[in-house]
C-alpha cells in the first residue's frame, strides 16, 4: 500500500496501480479515450495527462499520461492545473481537427470551451482518433483481424488489403470498444456485416431475435467451453425463463404451505 497526494488530498493506493485507475476511483473527471479495462494501456490519446511531482523534487514537476504511470509512495498529483488544462485543450483541439464530425470529440471540446478547431481539419477524415483500442481488443481475442494501414494522415484501421478479413468472427468487440463510435456494422434478421464481411446470425429459438454470429459462437465454444445450447436463446428470453422458473418454485412452496 502506498500514499499519494491528489489535488491536496492524501489517498491510499496499491503499489504499481496505474494512476488513472486511482484518479477514477477518487471520482476525478479525467478524459481518457483510449483507456479500457479489457486492454493494456498504451497512452495513445494523451488526454489523461496530469502533473506529478515529489517533495524531494523541490518544485520540479512533469506531465505524464496517468493511464501509463504506476503510482509510488509520496507521489504528488495535480489533475487540473492551468498547464494541464492547456495541454488537454491543445490535444482536444487537435482531435477536433482530426475528427470534426465526431459527437464524442465535439462534446469533449465544448466542455473545454472549444467550439471550432484552430487547426486545419483532416480532409476526408473518418473520425478515428487512432487509439488502436479496436486492434488491441481484436488481438486480445487472438484474432488480429484488423490493423493500421498507410502512413501519416492517410493512416486508417482496416482489414488486410481492404478485403474481407479472414480472421474476423463478427463479435463487434472492435465497434463496441471504439471511443468515437466510428466502426460501422449492420444487422439484418439473419446476418451481420462488418468490415465488408457478412456473417450468419444464430437467432433466439424463443423470440427469433439475433443472438450472436455463428463464427463467434464457435469461437466461444472452442475457447471458453461454452455449451452450444447457451447460444440458442437471447439474454432477455434467458432472464424471462429464469423468472418463470422462480415463480413456479414460489407458487409450489406457497401451495405446499397451505
Ligand atoms: S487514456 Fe491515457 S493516453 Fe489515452
Amino acid at each position: 500500500m502506498v500514499h499519494i497526494t491528489i489535488n491536496g488530498k492524501v489517498v491510499k493506493a496499491a503499489e504499481g496501480e496505474m494512476l488513472l485507475t486511482v484518479l477514477k476511483r477518487e471520482g476525478i473527471d479525467i478524459p481518457a479515450l483510449c483507456h479500457h479495462e479489457a486492454i493494456e494501456p498504451t497512452g495513445n490519446c494523451r488526454l489523461c495527462m496530469v502533473e506529478i511531482s515529489r517533495a524531494e523534487w523541490e518544485g520540479w514537476k512533469k506531465h505524464v499520461t496517468s493511464c501509463l504511470y504506476p503510482v509510488e509512495d509520496g507521489l504528488i498529483v495535480n489533475t487540473h492545473t492551468p498547464e494541464v488544462i492547456e495541454i488537454r485543450k491543445t490535444i482536444i483541439d487537435l482531435q477536433l481537427a482530426n475528427c470534426p464530425d465526431s459527437d464524442v470529440i465535439q462534446k469533449m471540446a465544448e466542455e473545454y470551451g472549444i467550439y471550432k478547431t484552430s487547426y486545419e481539419t483532416v480532409p476526408e477524415g473518418d473520425n478515428c482518433i487512432m487509439c488502436y483500442a479496436c486492434t488491441r481488443i481484436c488481438e486480445v481475442l487472438g484474432k488480429s483481424a484488423i490493423s493500421a494501414v498507410m502512413r501519416g494522415h492517410k493512416k486508417v484501421i482496416a482489414p488486410p488489403f481492404g478485403e474481407e478479413p479472414p480472421d474476423c468472427i463478427g463479435c463487434l468487440a472492435c465497434a463496441q470498444i471504439c471511443p468515437t463510435n466510428v466502426i460501422p456494422w449492420t444487422d439484418t434478421d439473419s446476418t451481420r456485416t462488418i468490415w465488408k464481411k457478412t456473417f450468419d446470425l444464430i437467432t433466439c429459438t424463443s423470440c427469433g431475435k439475433a443472438v450472436i454470429t455463428k463464427d463467434f459462437a464457435e469461437y466461444l465454444m472452442a475457447q471458453r467451453q461454452i455449451p452450444k445450447e447457451y447460444f440458442e436463446t437471447c439474454d432477455e428470453c434467458k432472464r424471462m425463463a429464469t423468472a418463470r422458473k422462480m415463480g413456479e418454485i414460489v407458487t409450489k412452496a406457497q401451495e405446499a404451505a397451505l
